[in-house]
This record gives structure tokens, sequence and C-alpha cells, in this order.
């Protein structure tokens, strides 16, 4: 089901409807962005990834509510169409389901947006409970957690052992018997996030976790080519931008210095009388 083209923008229920076909995901942190992809996609996702991608942080860590609020709201104001996912950052929401509706409550009140993604699988099914039974739509996200880098020891892909598929499947069930809309399933080798899509109700939206997942979704600057020294596998780069800023800011730069800039149309020149 889609509803491109509906003068209504998508719906929770709707992204929920949307199980077995590929639903379209990207991240966005900002106006400008999120009025470029919104026509194209079916959530916006509003990742605490920006510490990384915008704020060149070590990690996901460190990111404050205030910033996902800021960021959450800007790209509401960008977006007609898609339906828009705010990430809860770090500290915001682990400590009990009273913390976690205090700190969604805020988002969704401040921003606009229509639901929170939150990490975590059985030790968050009691808080994802508690949020959506109090009018807070949450999306999951198991499998590889940034949030959890200091004890996971690094970002690897997990499900390898039987164990690990053991630990992310049942965590992923936990997350939909709680009531979760969707459920993010990162860094999950193929076979796992295969057997895990058929296995809950509700969609998978994967990223590293295979084209088996009910849908995709990557880190829009990823996407764009905005790094050159960093490339997943799992990402698909559609196209360069970082080397046209780098090209840009180049002929610019070489303009000014060779005083070739401003040229005559961009100079005031009329003095009012
Ligand atoms: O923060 C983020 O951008 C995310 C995606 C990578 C799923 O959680």
């Amino acid at each position: 089901m889609s509803v491109h083209g509906a003068a209504r923008p998508i719906t929770v229920p709707d992204l929920r409807r949307m199980k077995g076909t590929p639903q379209v995901w990207l991240t966005a942190y900002t106006t400008p962005i999120a009025q470029r992809l919104d026509e194209h996609c079916d959530a916006l996702l509003v990742g605490d990834s920006l510490g990384m991608v915008l704020y060149g942080l070590p990690s996901t860590l460190s990111v404050s509510l205030d910033t996902m609020i800021a960021h959450g709201a800007a790209v509401v104001r960008g977006a007609k169409h898609a339906c828009i996912v705010v990430d809860l950052p770090f500290g915001s929401y682990q400590q009990s389901p009273r913390q976690a509706f205090a700190s969604a409550a805020r988002v969704l009140a401040e921003t606009g947006a229509a639901a929170v993604k939150l990490e975590g699988g059985r030790e968050m099914a009691e808080t994802i409970a508690f949020l959506t039974s109090r009018g807070i739509p949450v999306c999951g996200h198991v499998g590889l957690m940034p949030q959890s880098v200091n004890v996971a020891g690094g970002f690897r892909a997990t499900g390898r052992t039987q164990d690990e598929a053991a630990k992310v499947s049942a965590d992923a069930q936990a997350v939909a018997d709680a009531g979760a809309f969707a459920v993010v399933l990162e860094g999950t080798l193929e076979p796992v996030a295969a057997a895990i899509t058929r296995q809950v109700a509700i969609p998978t939206i994967g990223i590293g976790a295979s084209a088996e997942c009910d849908g995709q979704v990557l880190v829009v600057d990823d996407v764009l080519g905005m790094f050159n020294d960093f490339q997943p596998r799992f990402v698909k780069r559609y196209a360069a931008l970082g080397d046209e800023i780098s090209k840009a800011a180049a002929a610019y730069a070489a303009d000014v210095r060779a005083r070739r800039f401003p040229e005559e149309r961009h100079v005031f020149r009329k003095t009012a009388r």
C-alpha cells in the first residue's frame, strides 16, 4: 500500500499496514533536505546519527534531547507527505518508562513528529508498551544498536552465531508484542533478518540487514556521497555531493582570489534618491 500522491501525509497506521510492501525510509536532519526527500519517502527518520553525521561526534551517545527536538522540528517544517519519526537519544528513555514518556511527549509536542524510535529489545518491551498505550507510537530498533557501542565493543553486524540469532529474533518479537508499529533491524545477517521479517507481524526496516526486510532505511549523507573516507558495505551511493561541494568551494575561492567574483550582474549600482 502506498499513499504517494495523496493529499494527506502518511500516518503511523499507514506504515503499519505496509507490512510486506517495500517502504522507503531515509534519515533527514534539516528543513531543506527534508523538502528534497519528502515526496520520495514513506518515512523520514530524524536519527541520532546526526551527532556523527552533522556534528562530527565519535558516537551518538552525547546527542541531547534538545538537539533531537530542534532537528525534529526542522524536518517536520520541511515535510508535507512522509511520516516523521524522531530518535530518542541515549539517556533520555532507558531509566524508566516514565522517563521515556516524558522525553517522548516532549518530542511529539515540540516537533509535531508522528512517532519516536528507541533502541532495545526485550529490556525495552515494558517501556514500549507504556508509551504506545499512552498515545505515543514507537518504532523499535534491534540488532546492531549504536547506543550500546560500549557494551558491544564496537559496530559489528549481529546474527553470526545461533545465540546472536536467537537474541535478535527474541528482541524483535518482544518489540512487536509490546506494540511497536515497526522495527528497525540494523546490521543483521540476511537469513536472520529474513526469518524475523516472516515471524513478526509488523514491518521490518533494514539497514545493513538485506533486501529480505519489508523496508529499507539509510543515512541520507551516505546515500548522497557526502563522505569519501568511510563507506559501509551496506550503503549504496546515489550521488557524489561531497566531491561536488569541494569543486564548488574551489571554484568560488579561485574566483574571489582572481577578482572574477562578484561580476557586474551581482553588483548593486544605482543609488536611491
Ligand atoms: O540514527 C539513525 O540514523 C538510525 C538509523 C541508522 C536507523 O538509527
